[in-house]
This record gives structure tokens, sequence and C-alpha cells, in this order.
């Protein structure tokens, strides 16, 4: 039997509730079952920043990765639209995203998930590696779309 969800922990703290660090985080393993012996296939994580107005709604994707072996198998689009419903459920209103122009086969799956990436600034993360945003404004039916994702809060 298959059965893919979500453990999110590793922050027992609530991602709202922390405080006294620049950045708040919660990670998201995307967990296969079989045979009742779980093996992790991918991570994402949301994370805000302290400078970020209580309010504002906005979210960062972060540490959004898919083992190799398993890639090119919808992993990742099924990654990425459980952790938009996870943050739509928070009261997240957009998605951003810190990446860059040469990771193409991200960018592919964020643009076909409807994200728009914006300007990259030049030789940001290294000599000649860009830093480019990508964000999506969340719609708060989006919390509902958790599909056959089941959360489980550790
Ligand atoms: C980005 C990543 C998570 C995608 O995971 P995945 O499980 O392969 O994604 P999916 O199978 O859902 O692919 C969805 C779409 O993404 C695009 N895509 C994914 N891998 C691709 C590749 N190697 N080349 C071109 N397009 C690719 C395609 O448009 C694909 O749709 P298609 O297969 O119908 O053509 C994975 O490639 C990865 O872990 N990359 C390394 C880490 C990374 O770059 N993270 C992003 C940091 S910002």
């Amino acid at each position: 039997m298959l059965e893919v969800y979500f453990s999110s922990g590793m922050w027992n703290t609530p991602l709202e509730s922390q405080s006294g660090s620049l950045v708040s985080l919660t990670y998201y393993a995307l967990v296969e079952q079989i045979d009742g012996a779980g093996r992790m296939v991918g991570l994402s994580g949301l994370y805000r920043r302290a400078w970020d107005h209580p309010d504002d709604g906005n979210y960062w994707l972060g540490w959004f990765a898919v083992d190799p072996r398993q890639q090119r198998s919808g992993l990742g689009t099924l990654l990425l639209r459980g952790t938009a419903s996870i943050c739509a459920a928070k009261g997240g209103r957009r998605l951003c995203i810190e990446t860059a122009p040469g990771l193409e086969s991200a960018l592919r799956l964020y643009r076909a998930e409807g994200f728009r990436d914006v300007n990259a600034i030049p030789s940001y993360w290294s000599p000649g590696a860009d830093l480019a945003i990508a964000y999506r404004d969340l719609d708060p039916a989006e919390k509902n779309r958790f599909g056959p994702i089941a959360v489980e809060e550790l």
C-alpha cells in the first residue's frame, strides 16, 4: 500500500508563536508509507522573518526538494500544493519563494503552479548566481485542498 502524508515537526513551537529569532520556521516531510514503513521522499517548509508584519499574510517556502530517485513523478507538485494548503490554513495570503534563475526544473514547476517569478538580483548567492523571487497569491479555499494528503502534527 502506498500512502503519502505530511508530518510536521522538528520545531515544536507553532510558526506564528516563535519569537526571539530572526527567522521562524516549520519543516514538512513528505513521507511514503509502504507496508507500514515510512520513508521520507521530500522536504519543504514555511518560514517568516522577524521583520515581517504579523498580519501581512506573507509566508516563504523553504527547503523544497524531492529525493533525486523519485523526481519527475509528481511528488514535487504534490508537496508544493500541500505546503500551499497548509499555508492557507495558517491564514497565509501569499506564498513567496527565494530561488535562482538557473534552477529551471524548480522554476518550471513554480510557473505551472501559478507562481510568477520577478526580477533577479545579480550575483546574490555567489558570483554569477542570481537571486530570483517567485510568488503566488493564495485563495483561502486552498486550505481544504489537501486531497489524499493528511497532515500529522507531531
Ligand atoms: C524542484 C523539484 C523539487 C521538483 O520535484 P519533482 O518531484 O521532480 O517535481 P514533479 O515531478 O512534480 O514535476 C513537475 C514539473 O516540474 C518540472 N520539472 C521537474 N523536474 C524537471 C527537470 N529535471 N527538467 C525540466 N523540468 C522539470 C516539469 O515541468 C514537471 O512537469 P512534467 O514532468 O509534467 O514535465 C526537484 O527537481 C528537486 O528536488 N530539485 C532540487 C532542489 C531544488 O532545486 N529545489 C528548489 C529550490 S528553490
